[in-house]
């Protein structure tokens, strides 16, 4: 063999070995640098040779080019979820379930940690990694394999042998690598990520690999789904044991079959949880024979041979060291809590919300409290009580302010309502800013680079005073805030410019209508089709419609009717924004003309006749049995050798869900 093929294959060995070393074992055997004297070298051979890069060569890490689209791929074993249980008697119930369903008085089980990131599958053929997917429905997921391929613990080549082995586990993001990231894009302008879940979720779904190379991802893997040309371990344990030997980093489970010891488990695990590295969200219970799981069997969309036990809300003592109000988009000033900072659920708290003055009332609640504060997950941290025995005396009674402090107008309290406001709307400095805010987010038009900070810099500045004023900035206005780098500029100009297409439904949302939300504009743009149209329906006829209540319709034209919010209208579609959607049916009867329809099982939103002659309005066909030529198949429940016949031919499964949303 030519030299340098040789050597190629011997670098490769050794780069492999390295990864394992460093990203799955934690045990590095040689310094960064000779690292990438070995990477460089392969780099150099794989240039002058490219015919001799493999799919499994360390460099394919970050080869993958950009998509447009992910292609959709379907499981061939499907990715179900788990039941949850909150509490110690969920558990004990679980147990005697699995016992007296298998009828023995004894099991074992294997107890794992519950990743808190985004469920994948793995397709590895003769120990190459062809394919990396995400969940989806559980049917079908997203062919995101370039993007899987950059998380560095995920072995691109098997270490045993085996024909077919598909794998499920879990992306995430080291807490480390979030916060990393979000300094980052604070710097930039950019949008801060909400948590490492969101980051993680959306790093595999980016369509350039290179990015989400750059976000250090990793994975943890806890199920063999498939194997083939290799022995499958019989317990849950021992196939953890194969996962970390074929090169994965797998969960460590505890295997016990003592209910008690399982669940003391559980709950000083969830004590000690921020002491890891990545989040968890609880514990997953799974029996540990797998020829008991095959007898126990699924129900629905869940085993019954496993449970997910979630974490309760963490609770935390603190102190009220003062209570600020803050006035939001609608106006309704909230108290909200100065604390004591305090790490609670992973992060440092130093405000929480306190409802309103009634829930301060109720719970008795003074400035200069020993105060409980609670936080799951993405919620926004809460004082739930006060710990009365730690008082002296010192503690202040809160009085809410009588005028706003923004603008200063008398706040009003309306009959029936615990919320107070300020009236003073669109003259309200805050409301205003909040409105902008709202305008700009996620669910509206979705304009990046654009942080509260920002908005708040660019409304001092006399630059803009509603959202309408942003389309019409200059490069130079922008250039003349603190902080704003020629780069910041042009990626500013640029969201604003690609949020001139979002959809009518985003538009509708942003303007932030009271009772508005994203499910009535949704509806009110698959109904209506443009902003000129619903501006101009009357009360009776948006009454009328299914979804929207008469609060609703009289907020929507209230708001059509007020000449200022006309003007502001006018002025987004003077800037060039997309005011209408092309025509539903249009898109609709693109989805479905000439495509071949196959529906298995029962659904349980129409009957089946129903369903096809649907489809055959649209322009589709229904057709009895699956073959090549089926373009989708539709399950419902107890769906039978269909759903099979579709899996083995690779044709796209749609559940119910999906089928309706096409249908929408
Ligand atoms: S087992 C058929 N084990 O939690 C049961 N799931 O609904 C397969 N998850 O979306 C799931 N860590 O992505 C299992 N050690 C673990 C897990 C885990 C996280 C996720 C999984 C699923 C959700 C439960």
């Amino acid at each position: 063999m030519v030299d340098y093929i040789e050597r190629l294959e011997e670098l490769k060995k050794l780069i492999w070995e390295h990864d394992y070393n460093y990203y799955v074992l934690d045990d590095p055997q040689i310094s960064d640098y000779a690292y990438d004297l070995l990477m460089q070298e392969l780099l150099e051979i794989e240039n002058a040779h490219p015919e001799l890069i493999t799919a499994d060569s360390p460099s394919q890490r970050v080869g993958g080019k950009a998509v447009d689209e992910f292609p959709s791929f379907t499981h061939r074993t499907p990715l179900l979820s788990l039941g949850n249980s909150y509490g110690e008697e969920d558990l004990r119930e679980f147990d005697r379930r699995v016992k007296s369903d298998l009828g023995v008085d004894k099991v074992e089980y294997a107890v794992e940690y519950k990743i808190d990131g985004l469920s994948i599958a793995l397709s590895y053929q003769n120990g190459i990694l062809v394919t990396g997917a995400t969940r989806g429905d559980g049917y079908v997921g997203e062919d995101v394999t370039n993007n899987i391929k950059t998380v560095k613990n995920i072995p691109l080549k098997l270490r045993l042998p085996a024909e077919i082995m598909e794998a499920r586990g879990e992306v995430y993001l080291p807490r480390a690598s979030f916060e990393r990231l979000n300094k980052i894009r604070e710097e930039n302008g950019e949008p801060l990520l909400a948590n490492p879940r969101n980051a993680a979720a959306g790093s595999i779904r980016q369509l350039d690999p290179k990015i989400a190379a750059e976000r250090d991802l990793r994975a943890i893997i806890y199920n063999i789904l498939y194997l083939e040309g290799a022995e499958m371990p019989s317990t849950q344990s021992e196939c953890l044991n194969y996962l970390k030997e074929q090169g994965f980093t797998a969960s460590a489970p505890l295997v016990s079959d003592d209910i008690d010891e399982i669940v003391e488990y559980c709950k000083s695990q969830g004590e000690k949880r921020h002491e890891l590295d990545y989040d968890i969200d609880g514990m997953v219970i799974k029996v540990n024979s797998l020829a008991y799981q095959e007898r126990l069997g699924f129900r629905a969309k869940n085993p019954r041979w496993a449970i997910a036990y979630k974490f309760p809300p963490e609770q935390v003592k603190t102190k009220l060291e003062d209570i600020l109000v803050q006035v939001g988009r609608t106006g309704v000033v909230t108290p909200v809590a100065q604390l004591t900072p305090v790490s609670v659920a992973g992060s440092v708290v130093s405000r929480a919300t306190l409802h309103n003055e009634d829930y301060i009332k109720q719970k008795d609640i003074k400035i200069g409290d020993t105060v409980i504060i609670e936080k799951a997950g993405e919620v926004i941290p809460a004082v739930v009580e006060v710990d009365k025995s730690k008082r002296n005396g010192c503690e202040r009674e809160f009085v809410f302010p009588e005028n706003c402090p923004e603008c200063g107008t008398p706040l009003v309290r309306l009959e029936g309502e615990a919320a107070i406001r300020c009236p003073n709307n669109i003259h309200c400095p805050a409301q205003v800013r909040e409105g902008i805010i709202h305008f700009v987010s996620r669910d509206g038009m979705n304009v990046d680079g654009l942080g509260p900070a920002v908005i708040n810099q660019l409304y001092h500045a006399q630059l803009i005073k509603d959202a309408a004023d942003l389309y019409y900035l200059t490069k130079e206005q922008l250039l003349s805030l603190e902080r704003m780098g020629e780069k910041s500029a042009d990626n500013l100009l640029k969201s604003l410019e690609k949020s001139k297409n979002c959809s009518l439904a985003a538009l509708i949302f942003s303007l932030g209508i009271p009772l508005v939300g994203l499910t009535v504009a949704k509806t009110l743009a698959k109904t209506f089709g443009s902003i000129d149209k619903l501006s101009k329906t009357p009360y009776e006829e948006l009454v009328a419609i299914d979804a929207i209540g008469a609060k609703i319709a009289q907020s929507v034209t209230d708001y059509f009717t007020a000449e200022r919010n006309q003007e502001f209208l006018k002025r987004l579609k003077l800037a060039g924004i997309k005011m209408e959607e092309e025509s539903q049916e249009i898109a609709k009867n693109e989805a479905f003309a000439g495509k071949t329809f196959v529906l298995t099982g029962t659904l349980s939103t129409m009957e089946r006749k129903a369903a096809q002659e649907k489809i055959e309005s649209l322009g589709g066909k229904a057709a009895s049995s699956v073959s090549k030529k089926t373009d989708y198949v539709v399950v419902g429940e107890n769906a039978g050798s269909k759903l099979n016949k579709a899996l083995e031919l690779g044709i796209t499964v749609l559940s119910e869900e999906e089928f309706l949303n096409m249908l929408s």
